[in-house]
């Protein structure tokens, strides 16, 4: 027996951007359904990035969506680029009047899901999105399978993939599972937490010649810290004495506090921007819709932004009929998001080390980090697009 169901706005994904997509329209009386393949558990503990836009923070906490943001997590004012043996500071709060938060992605998880089961909301774990059909009608349908094996069939005015990078919801607006702009990188990030304090008060952004390095934190107690590593390494086949070697080698001269690393893991680089962010009844927000390399910690910041937009068009689509700013969704979350994917890419491209760089593109390299540094328009620009463009309001 299949189980039907319905709802105003289906959403695919229990991420930031579906959850908060979520409480949005539950604020405007907008009742929706959310799925997720995964457990509360594993969305709830799973590591992740750790910065947020000053924009991102202002949002969360305004909205109730994240009461914890600004308790629990930490105003950074600026980061350090360093390079040749030397650190030089990006004084965001003096160039831009903003800051970032470091708060991580998980516990924004955690405060979202909170927030939506006090609400009474249908939030439903362990069921898998198979198909979504039905775009072209005013009766979109999700395809789906219960933790226990079961079908689900969940009919909506709209669906919404906040899927992910493998989106499922993709298929129904491009017309394939990877229908996009697509970029690879011959490098990934080996990526750490260990016990210790933290090495420095703000984040560094390292480049050597041995390969880039960022010393970021999560608390106190505990760090986080990645390197530039091949995509293809195995994370278990360093030692711990080697994972900091490695790291030593990269931050030029600065001291590191070390502790017991109890995880590793490696993150690909990609750059990925769907051909269609919508079709008709079926939008795609976050992950599904773009990818972008970790390196200035845009993804989740550029998730919220095209939520923003999304819930805007759809109250004007279900509370008022009006079709007109969902017709300018797409437009006008892609012009953020291809600003976004420039400064993930460029960020990228100034501090990693490509396998096969040349001494020409090394030089090249400094040659770049000094004019960003050593120019207040350079660091201004650098300071903006790190702290957030202001969000887009008006569709
Ligand atoms: C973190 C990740 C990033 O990609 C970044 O640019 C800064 C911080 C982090 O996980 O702490």
């Amino acid at each position: 027996m299949t189980a039907t169901t319905r709802t105003r706005v289906a959403i695919i994904g229990a991420g930031p951007a579906g959850l908060l997509l979520s409480h949005l329209l539950g604020q405007a009386g907008i009742e929706s359904i959310v799925i997720d393949q995964r457990t509360r558990e594993e969305i709830e503990h799973t590591i992740r990035a750790g910065i947020l836009e000053h924009g991102t923070a202002e949002v969360l906490a305004a909205t109730g969506a994240s009461d914890r943001v600004k308790t629990v997590g930490h105003r950074h004012d600026g980061i350090e680029l360093r390079f040749a043996g030397e650190g030089h500071r990006i004084d965001f709060a003096a160039l831009t009047g903003r800051g970032v938060w470091l708060y991580p992605q998980h516990e924004v998880l955690i405060d979202l899901i909170a927030v939506r089961l006090a609400a009474g909301q249908d939030l439903r774990f362990g069921v898998t999105a198979v198909a979504v059909e039905g775009a072209d009608t005013d009766r979109p349908v999700v395809h789906a399978t219960t933790a226990d094996g079961e079908p689900l069939v969940i009919e909506a005015d709209f669906v919404v993939g906040a899927d992910g990078s493998r989106s499922v919801a993709r298929t129904a607006v491009t017309g394939s599972t990877t229908g996009g702009y697509f970029r690879e990188y011959p490098f990934a990030w080996f990526g750490i937490l260990c016990e210790a304090p933290p090495s420095a008060p703000e984040l560094i952004y390292s480049n050597s010649p041995n390969g880039f390095a960022l010393i970021s934190q999560r608390s106190a107690t505990v760090q986080r810290m990645y390197f530039q590593c091949d995509p293809e390494i195995d994370p278990e086949s360093l030692s711990e004495r080697e994972i900091w070697d490695d790291l030593r080698s990269r931050v030029d001269g600065h001291e590191l506090l070390e502790g017991p690393i109890f995880q590793r893991d490696v993150l690909r680089f990609r750059s990925f921007v769907a051909h269609e962010l919508r079709r008709g009844r079926v939008a795609l927000v976050g992950d599904a819709a773009h990818t972008v390399p970790p390196t200035g910690a845009k993804g989740m910041n550029l998730a919220v932004a095209d939520v923003l937009l999304l819930d805007r068009a759809l109250r004007a689509l279900l509370l008022d009929g009006d079709e007109r700013p969902l017709d300018r969704y797409a437009e006008t979350a892609l012009r953020r998001i291809w600003k976004a994917q420039h400064f993930s890419w460029w960020m990228t491209s100034m501090l990693h080390v490509a396998p096969d760089a040349s001494d020409f593109d090394r030089l090249r390299q400094l040659g770049e980090l000094r004019s960003v540094v050593e120019s207040e328009a350079g660091r201004r620009y650098l300071a903006e697009a790190y702290t957030g463009w202001p969000f887009e309001t008006e569709l």
